[in-house]
């Protein structure tokens, strides 16, 4: 079976655990988000990235959503530095890429730049808001940023979920493996509603396979962590979910909360997965009242379906409508409001930091129980 092509047409394998370091001088330290991209281009889910951008690639991408070649890409994926770190570093030479004191990869230093951070904001995030997760993170981290081609050297460690590490070409072979060839790519960084689970079967009708794959990296503090989702979610899979109709795997990166055009990348990156369709539903990779509910699904309208590769599955906001007695979405139900069961993530989290039960009718029972305890393990640190 053939399976998808990945972005730009062949899957980047940049793992070298072998890789000679000796004689390297220079050395650079990472933060814990550019460890996780770095872990990403080396697997190859960030296809065709070889390494953290270059000038030319991160202004077309920030102005245009595409890389300097043409291709289509909606985020910047860059190697933040201090200017202090620029001036040790030679161009045209290695650096070790370190993290708590251990080498995880290598550059191979192609230039070092001075990037306009409010254009960034404006364009990428659409806000210069310090509020906004994203934007925040963005003027935290250091001022210059180094380019050039990587080779990842150690893989991050990985928590009590190490069986739902797979890399893309591992993704790919279990998707052949199950004689998928329509497979949608589903991201959350959230516990499992049954609004989500509503909009993951609505699309399981229409293709062979559903790959639930919760972002695990860096997210903001107020998120549930993603061990105690990940309990979650096999707690659901368990009782609702036919076994050999999903397959749950992590993607270890770093939520940006860029709403439309995380959008973009997050469905660019699941096709590299192996995915052929992709969820996007009401506010997507959204935080707050930055986005318009469904700007995360118009933005697909500046791309062709070939320069994306893979094909978006909108879905309007969701709901359980008492009325009607099952989930729906405006484009299904005549009720009005008050018959609908709707709660925000900040009502949520609220009320199961207290130990409330939100109704059966927003969250099965199941994963309700996975998510107080874990809240209350949470508090108890
Ligand atoms: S996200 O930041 O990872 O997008 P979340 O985990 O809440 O956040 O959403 C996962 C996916 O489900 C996204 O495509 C989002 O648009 C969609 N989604 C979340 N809640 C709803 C809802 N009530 N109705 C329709 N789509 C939803």
């Amino acid at each position: 079976m053939a399976a998808i092509s990945p972005h730009g047409g062949t899957l980047i394998q940049r793992y070298e655990p072998d890789y000679d370091i000796t004689g390297i001088a220079q050395e650079l330290e990472l933060d814990s988000f550019a460890l996780s991209d770095l872990e990403l281009i080396g697997i190859g889910a960030f296809s065709p990235l070889i390494g953290f951008m270059g000038k030319a690639d991160y202004e077309v991408v920030v102005r245009n959503m595409h890389l300097a070649d043409g291709t289509a890409w909606s985020i910047p994926i860059t190697l933040p530095i201090t200017e202090e770190a620029a001036g040790t570093l030679e161009i045209g030479k290695q650096a070790k890429l370190l993290y708590n004191n251990e080498v995880y990869g290598v550059i191979e230093v192609t230039e070092i730049y001075e990037p306009n951070k409010l254009a960034e904001a404006e364009q990428v995030y659409q806000t210069t808001d310090k509020d906004h997760p994203g934007v925040k993170k963005l003027f935290e981290r250091p001022d210059y940023y180094i380019a050039g081609p990587i080779t990842l050297i150690k893989r991050l460690p990985r928590n009590r979920f190490e069986t739902y590490y797979l890399d893309p070409k591992e993704t790919r072979a279990q998707f052949d493996k199950l004689g998928w060839s329509r497979v949608v790519g589903f991201q959350t960084r959230n516990p499992v509603h049954r609004a989500h689970e509503y909009i993951q079967k609505s699309a399981l009708e229409i293709v062979d396979g559903l790959f639930l794959n919760p972002l695990v990296g860096e997210t903001k503090a107020d998120d549930i962590p993603a061990d105690v989702r990940m309990e979650s979610y096999e707690a659901l899979l368990a009782k609702y979910y036919p076994r050999d109709r999903v397959f749950l795997a992590v993607f270890p990166a770093a939520m940006r909360y860029a709403g439309p055009r995380e959008a973009i990348f997050h469905a660019l990156v699941r096709k590299n997965y192996g995915c052929t369709h992709f969820i996007v539903g009401r506010d997507h990779a959204g935080v707050g009242n930055y986005y318009g509910t469904y700007d995360a699904q118009l933005i697909f309208r500046n791309f062709t379906e070939e320069e994306l590769g893979i094909i978006p599955l909108f879905f309007e906001h969701s709901f359980y409508c008492k009325a009607c007695g099952n989930m729906a979405s405006t484009k299904t139900c005549p009720h009005d409001k008050e018959d609908h069961v709707i709660l925000s993530g900040t009502k949520v989290r609220e009320m199961l930091s207290n130990g409330i039960t939100p109704p059966s009718e927003f969250s099965r029972k199941e994963v309700v129980e996975v998510l107080i305890r874990g809240m209350k393990k949470q508090v108890n640190v």
